[in-house]
């Protein structure tokens, strides 16, 4: 393929990478938003693979075929619920990916100063040193991504723990880490041929290191934007790797990656109330829990699916909170013919959507959607706090950390400070889950322990199905 043709086509990829972004950003355009996405990948992966200076297509498009099949089998295999731990495991590859290519790239002989051999298309030593700095900056982000993915994906497998992992001095541990990093790479770039491979491995291993710690750090009620936060990372790697590989789709595509993942954990930590700066750094000035956790106060009831059903024909207003355990039992179907049924019987039914419902950025919004749930009576938190006070029935599905009162009242609670849905604000709540278990945080919650509390225990499903069930009745 003629270089100018590959310009264009990388050039229409790129605007179609930025029209998918675009079109993600609302429910009613993210199917196109994904569409464009598909096409734009075709178009760069064909330009890359018959570009000039490109050896062994056939061995390349085998390749593709073989990984795109097991991509395929292993995607229509992954639940819904566990699409967070797809995207993380996902990211690792692409700072394996990078930390790969980075060493490619410093061992291949046409990236050596070579200006002494070949005075007119040999490397200067400008030119060296720069390729020398984005190999070793491309392997540090991505062996941090790699790493950090990992342990992300763990968390959220529930194989590692989710609690925050603190011991004393970490901080000080870091930095000597990070400094220990910065003279191994003055180091690697005064070392001649293929002499900084011992610096290079050396730093790698200190980064799989960083990453790893900087994951574990944060707590399990933070872990929405580590995910994001990695997505940018992972953006970053990829953007290295096209430096790397003088490839300026791969740079541009890396960079849109980069920088949206950026914003997405900035808009996160907006509505977590927490500091980017402190997130994106492992906790770094995260102040410590004040003192003991708040005892338990309270009694717990609870009531029968016959009991709620009366509840909610006898309530004007009623709100629906979904949560994690609405995703694990697909209870949003059933959800929503319950929904059907109240508004017929001239009920107003909304639902209030934490930012961080669930384990994905927009994980209940997708799920309500799947169920054909119209928009318009899907609110945000900040939409629907202050109504509240004016709510008959909460019923909170499968929900627990994003109602919790420790957040606003208990310095103690590793979430303290996360904007929370006030749902104890209302006449009745009905908390509809299989136990009295914590939140992925980790946390005890003190609704359930509230005089204007009611648990309803079961799968959240098969509970709605039989509320269902007597609300026809
Ligand atoms: P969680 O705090 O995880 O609580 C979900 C609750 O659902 C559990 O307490 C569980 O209690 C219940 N449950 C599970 N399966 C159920 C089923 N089949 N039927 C009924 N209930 C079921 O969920 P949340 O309130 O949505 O909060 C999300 C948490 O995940 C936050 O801490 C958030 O920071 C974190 N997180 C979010 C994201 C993103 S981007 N959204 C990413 C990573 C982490 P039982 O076991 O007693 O049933």
């Amino acid at each position: 393929m003629a270089i100018g043709i590959q310009t264009a086509a990388y050039l229409f990829a790129s605007i179609l990478f930025i029209l998918s972004l675009g079109s993600l950003s609302s429910q009613e355009s993210a199917k196109r938003g994904v569409f464009y996405g598909i096409i734009g990948m075709a178009i760069a992966i064909l330009a890359t693979v018959l570009g000039e200076g490109v050896a062994g297509q056939v061995y390349i498009i085998i390749a593709i075929a073989i990984a795109s099949v097991i991509g395929l089998l292993l995607a229509r295999k992954v639940e819904m619920t566990s699409m967070p731990q797809l995207v993380a495991i996902l990211h690792s590859f692409v700072g394996l990916a990078a930390v790969l290519v980075g060493f490619g790239s410093y061992l291949d002989p046409k990236t050596q100063l070579t200006i002494e051999i070949d005075p007119v298309n040999g490397l200067t030593h400008a030119e060296h040193m720069i390729h020398l700095v984005e190999v070793f900056i491309g392997i540090f982000i991505g062996a941090i991504t790699f790493t950090g993915s990992i342990i992300a994906w763990g968390k959220l497998e529930g194989k590692v723990r989710s609690k925050a992992l603190m011991y004393p001095g970490r901080h000080a541990v870091n930095i000597v880490l990070l400094i220990a990093c910065i003279v191994l790479g003055v180091l690697f770039a005064q070392q001649e041929g293929n002499g900084g491979l011992l610096y290079l491995g050396i730093m790698t291993a200190i980064a799989c290191f960083i990453g790893v710690m900087l994951v574990m750090a944060i707590g399990g009620g933070d872990m929405p934007v580590v995910v994001s936060m990695l997505n940018s990372y992972s953006g970053w790697a990829a953007s290295a790797a096209g430096f790397m590989l003088g490839n300026d789709l791969l740079i541009v595509t890396g960079a849109l990656v980069g920088s949206s993942g950026a914003i997405l954990s900035i808009h996160m930590c907006h509505a977590m109330n927490r500091s980017f700066f402190s997130v994106i750094l492992g906790g770094f000035g995260t102040p410590a829990a004040k003192g003991e956790a708040k005892a338990m106060e309270g009694e717990v009831t609870s009531l029968n699916h016959e009991e709620v059903a009366a509840l909610l024909k006898e309530a004007k207003s009623v709100v629906i909170v979904p949560g994690y355990g609405m995703a694990v039992a697909k209870a949003q179907y059933p959800i929503f013919k319950m929904v059907q049924v109240l508004r017929k019987a001239g009920k107003n039914v909304r639902f209030a959507i934490h930012p961080v419902a669930g384990r994905l950025p927009g994980h209940m919004n997708v799920l309500l959607a799947e169920a054909n749930v119209p928009y318009d009576i899907v609110l945000e938190m900040d939409e629907i706090n202050d109504d509240m006070p004016n709510t008959d029935v909460v019923m909170v599905i499968g929900a627990n950390d994003v109602v919790n009162p420790s957040a606003q009242d208990d310095p103690a609670s590793s979430i303290y400070g996360m904007p929370v849905i006030e749902a104890w604000k209302a006449e009745k709540v009905i908390i509809m889950k299989r136990s009295m278990s914590a939140g992925y945080s980790g946390e005890d919650n003190p609704l359930f322990y509230k005089p204007n509390s009611e648990m309803l225990y079961g799968d959240a499903k098969d509970s709605v199905e039989k509320i269902l069930g007597f609300l026809k009745a």
